[in-house]
């Protein structure tokens, strides 16, 4: 018997430590969060796409009353930015999470403690992605800690990618 094993690099940081550049993705992901369309599950989400073309691409959850209409923030913003940069790799994706923290409470104080993490759905919309134009790099924002993830195949291994 042989074994098999996986392994992903994950880089831990304070959004402090991170350059102006992800910082500004970082913020734009924040921000979509309130152009998340979540009445259902009030989880407001929001991801920025980094393309190679300079341009940052948003978007958030949009769910719907027939539940498995809606979709993700991360397919949303990768869908819209392949449907209008067609062509064109994306470089880095950040996600970030917002649930109401109550009236009395600040902005910042909504977002979700640790890193918000892709679901495997969006994970394997981005993996094609990636398959097209080279890693993406991903952050995964929480209060307490960024994580970063060199690619989208390190969230998911043995993925289905020959067919
Ligand atoms: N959701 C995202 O947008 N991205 C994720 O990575 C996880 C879940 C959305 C789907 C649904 O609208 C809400 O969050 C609760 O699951």
């Amino acid at each position: 018997m042989k074994q098999v094993e996986i392994k992903a690099l994950i880089k831990e940081v304070d959004f402090e430590e991170l350059n102006e550049l992800d910082r500004r993705l970082v913020e734009a992901a924040k921000e979509a969060t309130r152009r998340a369309y979540a009445p259902f599950s009030k989880y407001n989400v929001g991801a920025a796409l980094l393309l190679d073309n300079g341009r940052i691409v948003e978007g958030s959850n949009q769910e719907n009353a027939a539940y498995p209409s809606g979709l993700c923030a991360e397919r949303t913003a990768a869908f819209f930015a392949s449907s209008s940069n067609p062509g064109v790799a994306f470089k880095k994706i950040a996600i970030a999470a917002w649930v109401d923290p109550g009236v009395d409470k600040d902005w910042e104080e909504g977002f979700q403690k640790n890193p918000v993490s892709p679901c495997g759905g969006c994970r394997q919309a981005l993996l094609e992605y990636e398959h097209l134009y080279g890693d993406i790099e991903v952050m995964l924002y929480g209060r307490d800690k960024t994580y970063i993830l060199p690619s989208i195949k390190s969230l998911l291994p043995l993925a289905f990618t020959d067919f």
